[in-house]
Formats: structure tokens, C-alpha cells, sequence
């Protein structure tokens, strides 16, 4: 059958409606799966609709690329740690720019050599190739950050805001010169002061706020494909490009909003350091103040009786990986007719969701995990809150002191329950570096040790009939 210009028009829009179905998919842990698969389909259809098109005309360097990027997609997914997903997702994020920045190009010369240019072509290039180039130097900046290769602290310098300023405002006046004249200098020059702009961008960005950003750029990543669709005449890259740029947006706001922070705060506010220093002296003081510890036993004792408890996870149980350890926790403590719920914060751990994907890996039932709204009435009537590697997310300070950087963000209101455990390794504060109030609370007590030993060794006690 010959495919024709129909064909791949209906290819192309069931594609879309798969994509669609798939993000929809993404919005609930319980549909995620099947979410995934719409937009693996939708993907394979995608693929093999183009190859079919007619404005193929070898297939060579095609079955090479994507054979060589398929073994490199396959070692790399099933090698990567869940912590470093989100430097992951930055590195793929740098692919899109780049591939953006590498198209706009491509398809200048080719049509200044067929005597095809015109102005809203130009126009389109820009666009891709500016949003494209930002994307990928900020993103590679992202994954450096991420993953230790640069310092995650934000890098301050008087008159940086001015000198972005003036770069963005350099780059746009040579992406119109070049819109209006085709000229190859503006176009080379606008692209070397967009990869710039990408530097200089998110290099004052603090490490705390990486998350965010990684997903705005997953947003611009999104535009830099749509304005390619443009410039390709993709009907779908246009959608996709769309469907991403929205997606990503939307998640930067959800984010920004529940730390209580605006996007221009996380762009330019330098917020978060390297843990290290600030993160001893934090400890120095906490011990002063006189902080309790407890023992494996003592958090037994109170939760194989309680009538309900709550565990609280946050990047530390992702760092230990102990949510296989933590479900075997809760079926022992449900086996004693203990109630065991999860609460979820909507920024605990690194990215989003972060908790609900480790959870649901050691098959922890939906029911049982509860998101912030619906988990912070029940604290009070919980007899235990076993805070599993989590700090920021039930800070009281975010409500309570005015001047600290974390006021106004929305908590998991721990502090309420009867006893609060948290398990971590040391005094060291969260993230933010800002230092936990509910450290000093009296009915808090901090039992040390990795988050997965301790579990283990509860669950050894609660095995061994206690103690
Ligand atoms: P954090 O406040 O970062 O605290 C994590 C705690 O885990 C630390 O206090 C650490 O203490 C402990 N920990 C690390 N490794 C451990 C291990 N192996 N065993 C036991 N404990 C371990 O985490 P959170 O409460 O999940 O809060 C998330 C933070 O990230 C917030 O500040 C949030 O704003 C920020 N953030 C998150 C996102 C998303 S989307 N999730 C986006 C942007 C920013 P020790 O070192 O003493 O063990």
C-alpha cells in the first residue's frame, strides 16, 4: 500500500490523542503504568510514520542513529540509580536543545541552497535555535550541578542580572537581523551568545531549586521542538513540542507553589547551598539544644502498640532505598492491627513524585498513600509519625519563623502526632539547609543510622516477637 500524505496525517493524529491519553495517565500513581505504555505507542506509531513519509530519502544514517541511540537508551536505563533521575532527565533535556539548535541550522542552508528562504522560515529557525541553545548549555549546567561535577551552590557575581540582560537583548536583536537579511554571521553569532545565555542562566541557580528548573527547561525543551515543527511542517512535533512546553510549565508552577516561592524567586533568588559547611554547624548548635536520640527498640515498643501510624518519606529514604524495607514494616505493624498510612509531600524528595515512584516500585497499595491535604488531619489522631529520611517537609520553622527562607511553604504537620521518630544519620539539616524545629519538640526523638538498617533492624524486632 502506498503511504501517502492521508496516511500519516491519521498516523500523526492518533499519535497525538495517545500522547494525550498517556500524560493523562501520568496524573495518578494507579494509572501511571498504562499512561507510559499510550505514550510508548503513540511514540512507536510517531516513528514509523515519518520513516514511512515521503520526504525520507535514505534510510542509512536513520537505522544508525536510532540502533546506536537504542543500545545507548537501554545500558543507560537500566544502570541508572533512581537519585540520579533527575540529572538524567537534564542530560536528555540537552539532547532536545541541541538537536533543536543542530535543525534550525541544517535546514537554513539547505533551503538558502535551494533559493527558498524566506522570512517566516528565519523567523521559526530563530526561535527554534535560540530556545534550543539555552536549553542545551542550561541543561548541561543542570546535570553538572546534579550530579557533583560543579559546585551545586549558586554562583553570584555583581551585575550578573544586567549582563544576562544585555546577552538575551544581543541575542534577539541578531535573531531579527537574521530573520530579515538570512545572514549566516547573525545566525552563528545569535546561537554562540544563546549557548551563553544557558550558562549564565542557571549557573546563580542553587542546588534546592535545580528541580524546578530542570523542569522549565523541560518546558523550554518543549518549545524549542515546536518551533522545529514549524520550521519542518511536523504537524506532530508541533503538538508534542506544545504538549511538553505546557506540561513542563505547569509542573515549574505546582512546584514553585508548593514550596511558596514564585518562578522568578527560584530564577533569580541564588536560594540553597551545598550541604557541607552550613550543614555541621547546624548539627554543632542542634546538639547544644540538647536534641533526644532513641534506639531501634524504642520505636518498636511504641508502634507494634499504636492504634495508628504514619510513615513520612523524603529523599533519604530514596538515598537508602528502603522502601522494600519500609513495606515489609507496614505489613508487620498491620499484621498487629496497627493502621499504616504514607504521607506524601508534594516536593519531598528530589522530583516529583519521587515518593509515590519508590513506593509504588515495592508495591505499596495506592489507598494507604495519602497526598498532604488529605494525610494533615490525621497527624493528631496518630499515635507514631516515623519520619523515614525526610527533614524540610516537616519543618515547623516553614510556619512559624518569619525570617526563615522556607516561610510560607505548606508542611506535613508531623509535630502533631503523639511521637514523632525521624530516621536519618545525622544532625545535618535537609536541603534547604535551613535547621529542623521539630528536632526540639518534646515528644520528637531522632533514631540515627541509615534509613534502611534502621528499618531492617525494627523489622527484626518486630520478627523476633520484641524485646
Ligand atoms: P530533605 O529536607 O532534603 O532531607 C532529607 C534528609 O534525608 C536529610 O536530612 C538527610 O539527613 C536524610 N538522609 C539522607 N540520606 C539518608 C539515609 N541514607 N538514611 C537516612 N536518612 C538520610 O528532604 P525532604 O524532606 O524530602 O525535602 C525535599 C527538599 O528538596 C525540600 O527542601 C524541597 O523544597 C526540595 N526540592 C524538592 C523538589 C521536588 S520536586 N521533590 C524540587 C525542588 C526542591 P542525614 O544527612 O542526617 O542523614
Amino acid at each position: 500500500m502506498d503511504f501517502s500524505v492521508n496516511h500519516q496525517a491519521l498516523a500523526y493524529l492518533l499519535s497525538a490523542i495517545l500522547f494525550i491519553l498517556g500524560l493523562k495517565g501520568l496524573t495518578h500513581p494507579a494509572t501511571a503504568r498504562r499512561g507510559n505504555l499510550y505514550a510508548m505507542l503513540g511514540m512507536l506509531i510517531a516513528i514509523a510514520a515519518t520513516l514511512l513519509g515521503r520526504e525520507v530519502q535514505s534510510y542509512g544514517f536513520i537505522i544508525a542513529g536510532i540502533a546506536g541511540g537504542a543500545v545507548i537508551g537501554t545500558i543507560v536505563a537500566m544502570r541508572i540509580q533512581m537519585t540520579a533521575m533527575p540529572q538524567l532527565v537534564a542530560a536528555l533535556h540537552s539532547f532536545v536543545g541541541l538537536a533543536a539548535v543542530l535543525v534550525g541550522i541544517g535546514t537554513f542552508l539547505h533551503y538558502r541552497d535551494a533559493g527558498l528562504l524566506n522570512a517566516v522560515l528565519m523567523g521559526e529557525i530563530s526561535a527554534g535555535v535560540v530556545i534550543g541553545a539555552i536549553t542545551f548549555t542550561g541543561s548541561i549546567i543542570a546535570f553538572g550541578k546534579l550530579q557533583g561535577l560543579l559546585s551545586g551552590a549558586p554562583v553570584k557575581f555583581k551585575g550578573q542580572h544586567l549582563l544576562n540582560a544585555l546577552i538575551g537583548l544581543a541575542t534577539v536583536t541578531l535573531a531579527v537581523h537574521f530573520a530579515m537579511t538570512g545572514s549566516l554571521v547573525s545566525l552563528i553569532l545569535m546561537t554562540l551568545l544563546a549557548f551563553t545565555l544557558g550558562v549564565t542562566l542557571i549557573i546563580p541557580i542553587g542546588g534546592a531549586d535545580m528541580p524546578v528548573i530542570i523542569s522549565m527547561l523541560n518546558s523550554y525543551s518543549g518549545w524549542a521542538a515546536a518551533a522545529t515543527g514549524f520550521t519542518l511542517h511536523n504537524n506532530l512535533l508541533i503538538i508534542v513540542g506544545a504538549l511538553v512546553g505546557c506540561s513542563g510549565a505547569i509542573l515549574s508552577y505546582i512546584m514553585c507553589k508548593a514550596m511558596n516561592r514564585s518562578i522568578l524567586n527560584v530564577v533569580f533568588g541564588g536560594f540553597g547551598s551545598d550541604s557541607g559547611a552550613a550543614g555541621e554547624s547546624a548539627g554543632a548548635q542542634a546538639a547544644e539544644k540538647g536534641v533526644k536520640s532513641a534506639a531501634i527498640e524504642d520505636a518498636v515498643y511504641w508502634m507494634e502498640d499504636a492504634g495508628k501510624v504514619i510513615i513520612v518519606p523524603g529523599y533519604g529514604m530514596a538515598v537508602a532505598q528502603a522502601q522494600h524495607s519500609l513495606k515489609e514494616l507496614m505489613e508487620l505493624l498491620m499484621a498487629r492491627g496497627v493502621e499504616v498510612k504514607f504521607a506524601i509531600h508534594p516536593v519531598a524528595g528530589r522530583m516529583p513524585g519521587h515518593m509515590n515512584v519508590l513506593l509504588a516500585e515495592a508495591d505499596i497499595p495506592y489507598d494507604q498513600v495519602l497526598e498532604m491535604d488529605e494525610i494533615n488531619p490525621e497527624f493528631p489522631s496518630a499515635d507514631v509519625v516515623l519520619v523515614v529520611g525526610a527533614n524540610d517537609v516537616v519543618n515547623p520553622a516553614a510556619k512559624e519563623d518569619k525570617t526563615s527562607p522556607i516561610y510560607g511553604m505548606p508542611i506535613l504537620e508531623a509535630g502533631r502526632a503523639r511521637q514523632v521518630y525521624f530516621l536519618k544519620r545525622s544532625m545535618r539539616p535537609g536541603y534547604s539547609g535551613v535547621d529542623n524545629l521539630l528536632f526540639y519538640q518534646d515528644n520528637t526523638y531522632l533514631v540515627f543510622g541509615d534509613a534502611k538498617d534502621t528499618i531492617d533492624g525494627m523489622n527484626s524486632a518486630l520478627k523476633g516477637g520484641g524485646h
